[in-house]
C-alpha cells in the first residue's frame, strides 16, 4: 500500500520564510522546509497497482495555472482545541476549482468522497501541549503575516513515508497546469 496525497509544492524561498516563524520553545512538532506543501486531496492507503489509473486520471485534468499568496495564520480544528498551526492563503477561485475537479475525478475512480469542506492551508506545526493563550499571542504577533504571491504551474502526487521522527514526502508525479 502507498499512502498518497495530491498537493501543491511551494517555492524554496517561501518555505524558508514559513520555517522562520518557528517558535522552538513550544511543545510542538514543527514542519521542516522540505515538508511544507498545500494538500488538495488526501487519498490515504492505495494499492500500488491502482497507481497507473490514478496518474492517468489526474493527468487528464485541464486547469489553468494561477498565483497563490500565503496570507494569515490559523489553527485547526479551532482555537479552543489547537492541534495544527497553519498558514492560510488568499482566496483564489482557480485553487478551489482545481480541488473540486480532483475530488470529482478521484471519486469517479472509487475513492470515498471527502465530506469535510476544503480549507486550504500549509501546516506549520502539529501542537502537542501549547496553551491557548500562547497560541493566541502568536497569532496576534503575526497578524500581518503575508508572503509575496507565487505562480502555481503544476500540482503533484506525493507519497507520504511515515517515520517516528516525522513524515517524509516523496513527489511521485507532476501534473502541469495550463498557462
Ligand atoms: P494536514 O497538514 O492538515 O495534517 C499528508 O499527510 C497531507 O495530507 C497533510 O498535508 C495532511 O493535512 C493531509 N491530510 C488530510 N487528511 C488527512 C488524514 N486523514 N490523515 C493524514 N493526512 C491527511
Amino acid at each position: 500500500m502507498l499512502r498518497l496525497f495530491v498537493a501543491l509544492e511551494l517555492p524554496e524561498d517561501h518555505r524558508r520564510r514559513l520555517y522562520a516563524l518557528r517558535d522552538p520553545s513550544w511543545k510542538a512538532r514543527w514542519a521542516t522546509p522540505d515538508q511544507f506543501h498545500l494538500t488538495l486531496r488526501f487519498l490515504g492507503p492505495v494499492e500500488e497497482d491502482r497507481l497507473p489509473e490514478l496518474t492517468r486520471t489526474l493527468a487528464e485534468i485541464e486547469a489553468p495555472a494561477f498565483e497563490l499568496a500565503p496570507r494569515g495564520l490559523m489553527v485547526l480544528p479551532s482555537l479552543t482545541r489547537p492541534r495544527v498551526l497553519a498558514a492560510a492563503v488568499g482566496p483564489v477561485p482557480e485553487l478551489h476549482a482545481l480541488q473540486a475537479e480532483i475530488e470529482r475525478r478521484v471519486v469517479e475512480l472509487g475513492f470515498t468522497p471527502e465530506n469535510r469542506p476544503f480549507r486550504p492551508h500549509i501546516t506549520l506545526a502539529r501542537l502537542k501541549q501549547v496553551p491557548t493563550a500562547a497560541v493566541r499571542s502568536f497569532l496576534q504577533r503575526h497578524r500581518d503575516f503575508a508572503l509575496t504571491p507565487f505562480p502555481v504551474r503544476a500540482f503533484h502526487l506525493y507519497e507520504s513515508h511515515l517515520h517516528p521522527d516525522g513524515a517524509r514526502y516523496e513527489m511521485l508525479h507532476r501534473f502541469p497546469l495550463q498557462s
